[in-house]
């Protein structure tokens, strides 16, 4: 059937993929321990009590018709309080949007700054800039990361790139690595940018910073979340914020996202916004933001969620470093932030015991769904190279005790290759 060149360019879900391999093999019974999905189980991991109970009861006071454009008021004067206390950073609440999760925010800034062919910069492994970018037609400048840096970009690796390029696409905590900015690097970064926009002439656009913050609640230790507007102020005319509840209340399907920038671009993302119809729903905009007015209720859900969350990592992080003592050829990164563990798994070249070469880190990820019953999501399906042996292992489905049982698993197949 003839579609739109778009429609037909657009690459599907890596992760989907992976989901349909294991469905097939739980259909056949099987027991997949699933570290693919960026994604909670609700029964381990449930959204706070006290909002689902304003969730209930705004229903229940029929808050069930068009939200406001830019979202409740109510909602947006929370978040701007939000972020006055966690972040002491200032905006107003006609510099906040609410959107249906947060991905609108994304696109909807993609669609207000980006247009057909600018530059948009962007590291790999970096989660869906490759998608916002196919859909905006801009051309995709991917910048290639490392291990020794927590696979997070740095100032030098980026500059190269930057000369007229419209938009850098930021986030940390990083999906996929769980690895974190560290303070020294960002500001080199918004240092880069300073210079870059003087050399813009009046009329030209800026070059614009997205970051993605969604995660900067789920921070672990001494590791501190830093963003470019306390950092620079300066920069605060061209960075525009990605933030919002799904992770870190662990309510990806209540579907309550949050922008905030300057208000000239959050009115044209809020037009963006609006004709998607990509609203957040009413009484789920209604209940957040009774929710996180109450600083007790936030922070004792908080201190939970995150204990669990770190647990889980660090066990699968130990979990690896002990079998690396072994002499296994695989490694993790610290947990930083986020509900990712960064492990690598370097057997490409190794045949498995039915005569199969593993050439791939795909090929390597399907034979640890087959073999140990473990499911990673290889680095390639955020944008590296097939030849890269790191993978992201998400901790926010499973117990902690199905983490502790999968290491023996992932050491009985990684015997079995030669
Ligand atoms: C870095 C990052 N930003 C944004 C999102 C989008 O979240 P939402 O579910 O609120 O649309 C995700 C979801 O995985 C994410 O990992």
């Amino acid at each position: 059937m003839s579609v739109s060149l778009l429609a037909q360019n657009l690459h599907g879900s890596e992760i989907i993929k992976i989901a349909g391999e294991i469905n097939e093999l739980k259909r056949q019974g099987q027991n997949i321990a699933n570290l693919t999905i960026g994604d909670f189980d609700s029964n381990i991991y449930p959204i706070p009590a006290e909002l689902k109970q304003y969730i209930v009861e705004a229903y229940g006071n029929n808050q069930t018709n068009y939200p406001p454009a830019d979202g409740m008021l109510d909602l947006r004067e929370s978040v701007s309080a939000f972020l006055k206390s966690r972040y002491n950073l200032s905006y107003a609440s006609n510099q906040v949007l609410i959107s249906g999760g947060s991905r609108p925010l994304i696109y909807s800034i993609f669609l207000a700054l980006v247009d057909p062919g600018d530059k948009v910069v962007f590291p790999a492994p970096s989660w869906n800039n490759n998608h916002y970018s196919d859909l905006t037609n801009a051309e995709a400048i991917i910048i290639p990361t490392r291990p020794e840096h927590n696979f997070m970009p740095t100032a030098d690796e980026i500059a190269p790139h930057i000369k007229g390029a419209t938009l850098l696409a930021l986030c940390s905590p990083l999906n996929p690595t769980g690895t974190m900015f560290t303070k020294k690097d960002l500001e080199e970064i918004c240092d880069l940018v300073i210079a870059e926009n003087k050399t813009r002439k009046a009329g030209e656009k800026p070059l614009y910073i997205l970051y993605d913050q969604i995660y900067s609640q789920l921070t672990f230790g001494s590791h501190q979340h830093y963003d470019p507007v306390s950092l620079r102020p300066e920069l605060k005319d061209v960075v525009i914020f990605v933030d919002g509840a799904s992770k870190c209340f662990a309510s990806t399907g209540v579907r309550v996202g949050w922008g905030f920038g300057p208000a000239a671009i959050i009115d044209h993302m809020k037009a963006i916004i609006g004709h998607m119809g990509a609203w957040s729903p009413k009484a789920e905009q209604v209940a957040m933001a009774k929710f996180l007015k109450q600083d007790n209720k936030v922070n004792s859900y908080l201190g939970k969620f995150k204990q669990n969350i770190q647990n889980s990592l660090n066990t699968l992080y130990q979990g690896f470093q002990q079998l690396k003592a072994e002499g296994f050829n695989v490694d993790a990164i610290e947990p930083m932030g986020a509900i990712y563990l960064t492990v690598k798994v370097d057997y490409s070249g190794k045949t498995t015991p039915d005569g199969t070469v593993l050439k791939t880190a795909t090929d390597i990820n399907f034979y640890l769904i087959k073999e140990a019953k473990v499911a990673f999501v290889p680095f390639s399906a955020f944008g590296t190279g097939e030849e890269v042996n790191w993978f992201r292992a998400s901790v926010g489905a499973s117990t902690l005790q199905d983490i502790e049982q999968m290491i023996p698993r992932i050491k009985e197949a990684l015997v079995k290759l030669k």
